[in-house]
């Protein structure tokens, strides 16, 4: 049976005190709606329905990557959840329908499974948890057989009612007919004169309509209004994420400090210290460790190789038992091939770095490749952009560059040649043979140091 899953992302989202849609804010790197629409990647539906806010179509389409046939249609008016379904169902073209909302990102597949299997015997079926604290949620009201017969909104709860624990999630299963049906008979309430689609529930009790409850977990169905509620659904994120890969083996020295914002797969004898950030793609293998107040973004990290604090890692290629940092910026396409070495405030960018070669201080490595067993001494610059063009600097195997050395770009360093300290090196040095470039040293006689002179 064919499902369409229609996102409410239009409601004018005045809690967060943004200028983006709520849906568009971000939760571990990603947008809200980015979390649903990964879910649903996975929950084999066949349409996806977006309502967004009036002119922010671009700002969605920007964001959203999904292989399922998206339709983004606009909610010209904010007239509240029942009215952005209304809005969203003459594009529905299947039997079954599943209402998600912009702002419950941490929704899982197997909910969605769960959902799509209890519709069987269902028009309707509710996604609800039993929650601590259940302010601000709508509550669930069952009947004496433990049918679900109203969903009551916080704003129109009596004090009983405020006490109900179990909430609603706001996700729902429909059967399309039974939504059409009970939605054109949704009324605006009378306190907030908005289209509620939980009333939908009290309507179906009514007509005796099937309908049902799934509970979850709370965390699952947490609901994010506010930017308190952002760094709150970080937080359950982050724990949950940290969880798993401690479960997979990694060693997390403090789990509620350190952020995964996107994908980190470890293989086995990872460590990853404090303040660790992790962006898209990242990959780390056998025995990595990673030191404190490091970010590694979309980049891939071979065996037992360490990366030492404060560095930042971005588009790399990483080989095994290399060491990098602390204070390094390894930035896109640099690739490091097996046990080379990267030190403090040293800086590559688009560059081989050999088997076993080290540049350890103070360096500027760019558009660069460099052989194998090659040192590279404090200070070296490759000068590699003429203000307008980017150059190639190539560097042999086994080559030592002493401190302080400026290579001009385009150029090449033979296998074995040696580059004296301080040179500026414009033309191609040849192999096995020292290549300097220095002004000669003169000492002065009889010179003195100016004093002071003194104030009358
Ligand atoms: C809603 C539910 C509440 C539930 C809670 C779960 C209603 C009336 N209330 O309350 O029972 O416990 O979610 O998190 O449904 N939206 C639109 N167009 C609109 C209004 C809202 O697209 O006209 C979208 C919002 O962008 C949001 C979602 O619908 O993504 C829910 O709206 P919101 O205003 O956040 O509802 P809650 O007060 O959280
Ligand atoms: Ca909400």
């Amino acid at each position: 049976m064919a499902w369409t899953a229609v996102i409410l992302a239009a409601g004018k989202g005045t809690r967060m005190a943004s200028q983006q849609p709520k849906a568009l804010q971000k939760l571990a790197g990603r947008a809200l709606i980015e979390h649903v629409l990964v879910t649903l990647s996975m929950s084999e539906i066949d349409d996806v329905v977006i309502i967004h806010p009036p002119e922010t179509k671009e700002g969605f389409i920007e964001k959203i990557q999904t292989e399922i046939k998206t339709t983004f249609v606009e909610q010209k008016e904010a007239l509240g959840t029942a009215h952005a379904v209304k809005t969203a169902l003459p594009h529905v073209a299947t039997e079954n329908l599943l209402i998600l909302l912009g702002d419950v990102p941490m929704l899982t597949k197997a909910s969605v499974i769960k959902l799509k299997e209890k519709l069987k015997n269902n028009q309707l079926v509710v996604l609800t948890a039993s929650v601590e604290d259940p302010s601000g949620y709508g509550r669930i009201k069952k009947d004496q057989e433990g049918k679900p017969c109203a969903i009551i909104e916080e704003l129109d709860c009596n004090d009983e009612q405020k006490k109900i624990k179990e909430i609603n999630s706001g996700i729902m299963a429909f059967n399309t007919e039974t939504a059409k049906n009970l939605i054109g008979k949704i009324e605006p309430n009378p306190k907030k004169n908005e289209y509620y689609l939980t009333d939908a529930i009290e309507i179906a009790y009514h007509e005796g309509i099937e309908a049902t409850t799934y509970t979850t977990t709370e965390n699952e169905v947490f609901g994010v209004n506010s930017k308190k509620d952002l760094a709150e659904a970080e937080k359950i994120n982050r724990q949950k994420v940290t969880t798993e890969l401690m479960d997979a083996g990694v060693t997390i020295i403090d789990p509620e400090r350190v952020d995964v914002r996107g994908n980190l797969t470890c293989g086995k004898d990872v460590t990853i210290d404090v303040n660790a950030v992790f962006v898209g793609d990242v990959a780390l293998g056998n025995g990595v460790t990673v030191g404190p107040f490091t970010i590694i973004t979309d980049s891939e990290i071979g065996d037992a190789t360490n990366v030492f604090s404060h560095s930042n890692i971005e588009g790399a290629n990483i080989g095994s038992k290399c060491n990098i940092g602390p204070f390094a910026r390894i930035r896109p396409e640099t690739k490091l091939e097996e046990g080379a070495r990267v030190g403090n405030f040293v800086e590559t960018k688009k560059s081989v770095i050999g088997k076993g070669s080290k540049v350890n201080h103070l360096t500027y490595i760019g558009d660069a490749i460099i052989g194998r067993e090659t040192n590279i001494g404090a200070g070296t610059i490759t000068c590699n952009y003429d203000g307008v063009n980017k150059h190639q600097t190539v560097i042999g195997d086994n080559v030592f560059i002493g401190s302080g050395v400026e290579l001009v770009a385009p150029i090449e360093i033979e296998n074995g040649a040696t580059v004296g300290a301080g040179s500026t090196i414009s033309k191609h040095a040849p192999g096995e043979k020292l290549t300097i470039e220095r002004a000669k040293q003169k000492t002065i006689d009889g010179w003195k140091r100016p004093t002071k002179k003194e104030e009358k």
